[in-house]
């Protein structure tokens, strides 16, 4: 392609003339595993050292990348994609460790607010979370950021018509509710306790917050979703590698959903 023409085309995406991809993004390979699958056919672009998986799913044109884990990488794979591909809307899927005390391994947590739970300051007193500043600075500082709410309720109404994978022999049930995010994989009775307490979370992973903040920095809107592999307490690895397969298929269940209900 002659080099003005690829100028005019990256213009007219960055202007809303041409129809954008919707992004679609895991943190591990599992994540993302099945959608590229259902994808059959896509074009692999290499970015900022980023494999870019460019197709359709459900007749919408994706592009769909593994994000790495933990706030670093994610936040990293976000920029790379943001500022090569400027996405018209974002949804992560992905496993979490469930959290709520009635909440089992199976169960999906679609993210109406994200936290940043180690973000903060420690004093004689202990760790304190603080609110997160946005870089620009323009929307000041917030603790809990919002998933956008036309994604949210699409992907609980999409859940509500799935059927899913069985886990641990029962049927995954879903919630909406807050998420929190850290650079921790817990595997902890206490701190699993603690997320729960202080910030009414329903799960926790490590790249929502991270993501939703860049999301909401330049104004694309988002959604996590997260099916639990374990429940974030003392068994949590056992119970991750048992059930990070059929988990990441679920939450993928929810993207297909949604991106058939954007026609
Ligand atoms: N992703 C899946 N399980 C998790 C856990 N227990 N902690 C953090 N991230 C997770």
């Amino acid at each position: 392609m002659k080099k003005s023409i690829l100028i005019l085309l990256t213009l007219l995406i960055m202007h809303g003339s041409i129809a954008q991809r919707i992004a679609v993004m895991g943190a591990l390979d599992e994540e993302i595993a099945i959608l590229k699958e259902e994808m059959g056919k896509y074009k692999t672009q290499e970015r900022g050292g980023i494999d870019f998986y460019l197709g359709k799913l459900k007749g919408k044109k994706i592009v769909l990348l593994k994000a790495g884990v933990g706030k670093v990488n994610s936040s990293y794979s976000t920029a790379v994609l943001m500022e090569n591909y400027h996405p018209e809307a974002l949804i992560f899927t992905g496993v979490a460790g469930g959290l709520a005390p009635d909440a089992l391994p199976g169960d999906l947590v679609i993210g109406e607010k994200l936290v940043q739970y180690d973000y903060g300051q420690v004093d004689s007193l202990g760790f304190h979370v603080s609110p997160f500043r946005h870089p620009f600075d323009a929307q000041g500082e917030e603790l809990f950021i919002s998933g956008d709410s036309a994604l949210i309720s699409t992907s609980l109404e999409v859940a509500k018509a799935q059927t899913f994978l069985p886990i641990s022999g029962r049927e995954p049930r879903v919630f909406s509710g807050v998420i929190a995010t850290g650079d921790l994989f817990v595997s902890s009775d206490e701190k699993a306790k603690w997320l729960y307490e202080e910030f009414g979370a329903l799960a926790t992973e490590m790249e929502g917050a991270a993501i939703g903040h860049i999301c909401r920095t330049l104004g694309v809107p988002f959604v996590i979703i997260r099916s639990c592999s374990d429940n974030a307490n003392n068994h949590a690895r056992v119970n991750f590698n048992q059930f990070v397969g059929p988990a990441s298929v679920n939450s993928a269940k929810i993207v297909l959903g949604i991106l058939e209900s954007m026609q």
